[in-house]
């Protein structure tokens, strides 16, 4: 065997992330997404956000409503802060790279690496064999998302973790197949108090908007009432805050109101613990339902107003689009090039 083909980290910084528009957004997607997508942006980063509809259809998904999911998801971007003057915002069906590069990965991926996605498992159940192609293929597409771009960090919450060490898995195959340091060998972020808020019902489960109870998550068209009455009826202990951190290991839905609290206010968990020390929940609950109405209820308010336009909205994922595939188109033909397929116009 040959030596493995070293990549040098030289690629210039660009961050890239994606949203499934597959139902509403909650409130882990907000704190693990899209605050920090805009945060990230604010600092100078290049950034690109997408909309990933090739990744919804994986499952079914009724025609009108995936439309109206998509600029929802939109809308949901830009009232979190998302400029799309900025950022480069878009929807991946739109730069059709991203499927033309996935059937290349689809063919350097191997099949037993996309079975042991925990993801995959989750969503083929008990009836694999049934499920689409697609959903089995889902990373090969996500890892063509990225490095289309050759995206240097992705911004994600916990459960993207695998996926992106597939990405990574994909890139250095390529690279050492072909024996060019072409794709980089891209860092996850995964930073910060919100890296995996978990279900309100249940504190061994991640919040989602597919859990079928609406009452374990906050959704971000939630109005400011029922923020207040689905954290009011959060499960937790009996127990006041503790002193310390530390007094919170065994007890994870006490510790996921203290980590949504310190992702809303900026603080870190440390901070609101010491803030709440011995604080009962019927004092801390009504203190975090004000802060999350607080922080939430613009974002609401503004994903409203610009829905009431989904011709603006559709002006501004075709802008994206466009200068989205100014920078992938050339390194998918330099891709194609690699591997041996002619173009020759
Ligand atoms: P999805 O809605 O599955 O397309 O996820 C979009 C983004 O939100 C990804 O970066 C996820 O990691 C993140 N995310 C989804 N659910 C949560 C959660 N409960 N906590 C933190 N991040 C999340
Ligand atoms: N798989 C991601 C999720 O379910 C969505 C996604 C698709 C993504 N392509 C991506 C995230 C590229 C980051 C980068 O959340």
């Amino acid at each position: 065997m040959s030596e493995p083909v070293q990549t040098p980290q030289t690629f210039p910084t660009r961050i890239f992330s994606g949203i499934q528009p597959s139902g509403g957004m909650t409130l882990g997607n907000y704190l693990g997404a899209l605050k920090r997508f805009a945060e990230i942006q604010n600092k100078g980063a290049e950034t690109i956000y997408c909309v990933v509809d090739l990744h919804a259809i994986t499952v079914w998904q009724d025609p009108e409503a995936l439309r109206r999911q998509t600029r929802e998801i939109a809308a949901a971007f830009i009232a979190s802060g998302v400029d799309p003057s900025r950022s480069i915002l878009f929807n991946q069906s739109q730069v059709t790279a991203h499927a033309e590069l996935a059937w290349l990965f689809n063919c350097v991926a191997r099949i037993g690496w996309m079975y042991r996605m925990t993801q995959f498992k989750d969503k083929s159940g008990k009836n694999a064999e049934n499920s689409s192609l697609g959903l089995l293929a889902y990373p090969s597409l996500m890892a063509a998302d990225i490095l289309a771009y050759k995206a240097t960090h992705v911004p994600v919450g916990e459960d993207q973790k695998q996926h992106l060490e597939l990405t990574r898995d994909i890139a250095i195959k390529f690279n050492h197949d072909y024996k060019v340091p072409f794709f980089p060998v891209t860092e996850p972020l995964i930073e910060g108090a919100a890296t995996k808020v978990m279900s309100l019902r249940d504190g061994s489960k991640k919040m989602s908007k597919s859990d079928p109870s609406d009452q374990s998550r906050i959704n971000l068209t939630d109005d400011a009432d029922t923020i207040a009455a689905k954290i009011r009826k959060a499960k937790t202990d009996a127990e006041p805050l503790p002193e310390s951190l530390d007094g919170l290991k065994d007890r994870p839905e006490a510790r996921n109101l203290v980590n949504i609290f310190a992702a809303l206010s900026g603080q870190t968990p440390e901070a609101v613990v010491t803030e709440f020390a011995g604080a009962q929940f019927g004092s801390f609950k009504p203190r975090l339902a004000e802060l999350a109405v607080e922080k939430l209820a613009p974002i609401t308010a503004e994903m409203n107003r610009l829905m009431a336009d989904p011709g603006e909205i559709d002006r501004i994922l075709g802008d994206g689009a466009n200068r989205a595939a100014a920078i992938a188109q050339p390194i998918l033909a330099e891709a194609q090039q690699i591997m041996g397929l002619i173009r020759s116009r």
